[in-house]
């Protein structure tokens, strides 16, 4: 006889727009698991940095910015929101201002350490997915379940396109394609944590899959891996 294998970390990797943070949310309701967005984390840095001014090549300022940031998520009408020092700022952390100048921000390593502390102590404490760019290589390198998913450049530039445009925010196709070419860049190419597979990651590429495929492949990994962690009575 068997019984049932304590809550596990899935971690989900890959660039903007390749449909994580949807696949992430339904999968963490199907399985009644806490979701963190880590992308929000770093955008909601980067939004309290351009409001008060902080500039990113002054370790001591932003150090004291750091200290007064408090950043947690809480459901509003089913919904996961996004607060910055008790506002909601999920809104605000999607405009193309803060797209622009979140890869800069995510690629300090005073920012870095600051909300991968975060992220761990979060997914320490009960089943969670979540999702990010160093997810199963940094933050969780133990993750019981690690996805890397990837998507076509001109699909995700689409994808972002038309969610933006659902917000109300003006921006032309081309805006979003040269955003987001230009935050794989710089994402993939920093020295610290760099957007990659973890070595044991399944890679998904999903170009060609709508949401519910996404789900189905997910969920069945993630339930191959909690059986294939049921521990004997
Ligand atoms: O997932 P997103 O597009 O909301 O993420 C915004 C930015 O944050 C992205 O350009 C890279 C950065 N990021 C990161 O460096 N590490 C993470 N774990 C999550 C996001």
């Amino acid at each position: 006889m068997k019984v049932a294998a304590p809550p596990i970390v899935i971690a989900i990797d890959g660039g903007s727009s390749c449909g994580k943070s949807t696949l992430a949310k339904a999968l963490a309701k199907q399985l009644d698991y806490t979701y963190i967005d880590t992308g929000a984390m770093y955008r909601a840095v980067t939004l309290f940095f351009l409001r008060n001014g902080i500039p990113i090549d002054d370790p001591t300022a932003i150090e004291h910015a750091l200290n007064g940031i408090d950043i947690h998520f809480a459901a509003v009408k089913g919904e996961n929101h996004t607060f910055l020092n008790g506002r909601d700022v999920s809104q605000d952390i999607r405009s193309m201002e803060v797209a622009g100048k979140v890869s800069e921000v995510a690629a300090l390593p005073q920012v870095r350490h600051f909300l991968v502390a975060q992220q761990r102590r979060i997914g320490s404490s009960c089943g969670v997915v979540m999702d990010g760019r160093d997810i199963g290589t940094v933050v969780f390198p133990h993750a019981a379940l690690k996805v890397f998913l990837q998507a076509n450049l001109d699909i995700r530039a689409r994808r972002r396109h038309l969610e933006l445009q659902q917000q109300g925010t003006k921006v032309t196709f081309e805006e979003v394609l040269s955003n987001l070419s230009q935050r794989d860049q710089i994402d993939s190419g920093r020295s610290m944590s760099p957007l990659k597979p973890a070595t044991d990651a399944v890679i998904i590429d999903t170009t060609d899959l709508d949401i519910q495929e996404m789900l189905d492949l997910v969920l069945g990994l993630a339930k191959q891996t909690l059986n294939a962690q049921m521990l004997p009575q």
